[in-house]
């Protein structure tokens, strides 16, 4: 099934912190991709713009090696790299000072949409959002795309939000969360409200618990400071997997439609209960064969920045009183390995008696690697006398049921930087999602601080600390594996 590609009109995009990984790792080989892929008509125009006082060749020469590794196969078409090029511009430019905005202003074309990707810190957010508006370079189609994290808490959350709004209307600013661009995200709508098979079942009466794992093989290498800073809840809870939550919870919204969607996801965030400390367990990892320790890493022998977290919580509505979700992520774990499973009740009677065991269906919806989606279904155990039961997966892979171009599905950048072009805001967060979701988090932050709680030290490789399959087994239930 060859995918569709819809042209978009034309645009300039400006990059602001250009020459930085996110960058150079994401943002243009996911520009270069969608070129390849015909996506944009012949006169767009992106312009790097950072302080690096490079000229347009040696951005060139930058851009040509990000997108030699991080796009290698798309640029074996040396015709197309060379052509994508000459699209490509570079301003030299200071966002804390007035140096470079006349240049940058001089490059920019009228009447088309016009993006601003704030590819910075959020320290910059503002300064660049004032200046964009003082040398008149915000127009009505003017977008910009702020990446996270967005704020470190409820309160910078709504300076930040503050910030911005004093420039631009909430309809021009667009909040990245990376994972609303994964294409199985996106499937887990298209699966709940686009079959009539799911959605009935999808409440308390049907669903026992929900597991949400996002498991990391990799460290925070090179990202220390930050990550220090940050921790597992502020850099993947509060953002990532809380998507991936409001997504599994929610009412289906009317329409598929920026607001529709944004709407029932802040119902979810408002709805969870807040998480007691003993429904939460922090992790860090240790050092062994596989690698330095997180403290090591660090370089602060005392850290107590956690690396892991699983919690329980509950989404206190009418459609999923009395089923708990759980959640856990981590870094340097035994896999990379993004899954949801949504783990369905038992039978309410077994007609085969207590031989044939205990046995529930589970949907697990596989975000990465091996996107796909798996139904365990339970059967009869073939050739065996009396009735014994077995579970077997209905085992749906996209690459193979939707063909080799699908193997290689469209990077989350890919998606999102061409629904700003688009100005489709659905997956991209509104502020007041923002904001509820930190308040949701701050608790949990401050009562560890409190009480000077100190994370649980797991080996790297595992599944994690001990404590996290602790957290099931006192409710009768247990973590489904993490599988590659
Ligand atoms: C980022 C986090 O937002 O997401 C990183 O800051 C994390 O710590 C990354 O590694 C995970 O993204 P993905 O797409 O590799 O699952």
């Amino acid at each position: 099934m060859v995918s569709r590609v819809i042209p978009v009109d034309p645009f300039d995009l400006v990059i602001f912190g250009s020459t930085g990984d996110l960058a150079q790792r994401k943002i243009l080989p996911a520009l270069f991709r969608r070129f390849c892929a015909g996506q944009w008509p012949q006169d767009v125009q992106i312009i790097g713009a950072a302080r690096a006082g490079y000229d347009r060749d040696t951005f060139h020469q930058v851009v040509t090696e990000s997108l030699q590794i991080h796009a290698p196969r798309h640029c074996k078409d040396t015709n197309a790299l060379e052509v994508f090029l000459q699209r490509v511009d570079y301003v030299s430019l200071d966002a804390l000072s007035e140096e470079g905005w006349d240049r940058l202003a001089g490059k920019l074309t009228k009447d088309r949409v016009r993006a601003f990707y704030f590819s910075v810190g959020p320290r910059l957010f503002g300064p660049l959002a004032e200046r964009i508006k003082a040398h008149d370079l915000a127009t009505e189609k003017t977008r910009i795309v702020v990446e996270k994290p967005f704020g470190h808490n409820l309160e910078s959350a709504r300076v930040l939000n503050a910030t911005l709004a004093a420039h631009f209307s909430e309809g021009q600013i667009y909040r990245i969360d990376h994972y609303l661009g994964k294409e199985t995200v996106q499937n887990l709508m298209a699966v709940r409200f686009g079959n009539m098979l799911f959605e009935p079942l999808w409440n308390s009466q049907y669903v026992d618990h929900i597991q949400i794992t996002v498991a990391e093989s990799v460290g925070i290498d090179g990202r220390e400071e930050y990550y220090e800073r940050a921790g597992a809840m502020r850099d993947m809870v509060q953002n990532h997997l809380m998507q991936l939550l409001c997504l599994i919870a929610m009412e289906p919204p009317a329409k598929f439609d920026p607001d529709a969607v944004r709407d029932e996801k802040l119902k979810v965030i408002r709805a969870l209960d807040p998480v007691e400390p003993h429904h939460i367990v922090r992790g860090q990892f240790e050092g062994g064969p596989n690698g330095p320790s997180y403290r090591e890493t660090v370089g602060n022998p005392r850290s107590t920045t956690e690396s892991y977290v699983a919690l329980r919580t509950h989404v206190s509505n009418w459609r999923w009183a009395g089923t708990p979700f759980y959640l856990r992520t981590g870094k340097r774990l035994v896999a990379r390995s993004s899954v949801i499973n949504v783990m369905f009740k038992d039978a309410p009677h077994s007609i085969f008696g207590a031989d044939a065991g205990r046995h529930a269906n589970v949907l697990s919806i596989r975000l990465q690697p091996n996107e796909g989606i798996t139904l365990k279904v339970t059967i009869k155990e073939p050739g065996q006398g009396g009735m014994r039961l077995v579970d077997v997966p209905l085992d749906m892979s996209f690459a193979e049921a939707l063909g080799p171009e699908n193997q290689d599905p469209p990077d989350a950048y890919e998606r999102l930087v061409m629904d700003v072009i688009r100005g489709n805001q659905t997956l991209f967060m509104r502020g007041d999602e923002v904001e509820a979701a930190w308040a949701w988090t701050d608790p949990i932050i401050a009562g560890w601080q409190a009480r000077g709680d100190v994370p649980k030290p797991y080996e790297t490789g595992s599944t994690g600390p001990g404590d996290a399959e602790l957290l099931m087994k006192r409710d009768g239930r247990r973590w489904q594996g993490i599988n590659p």
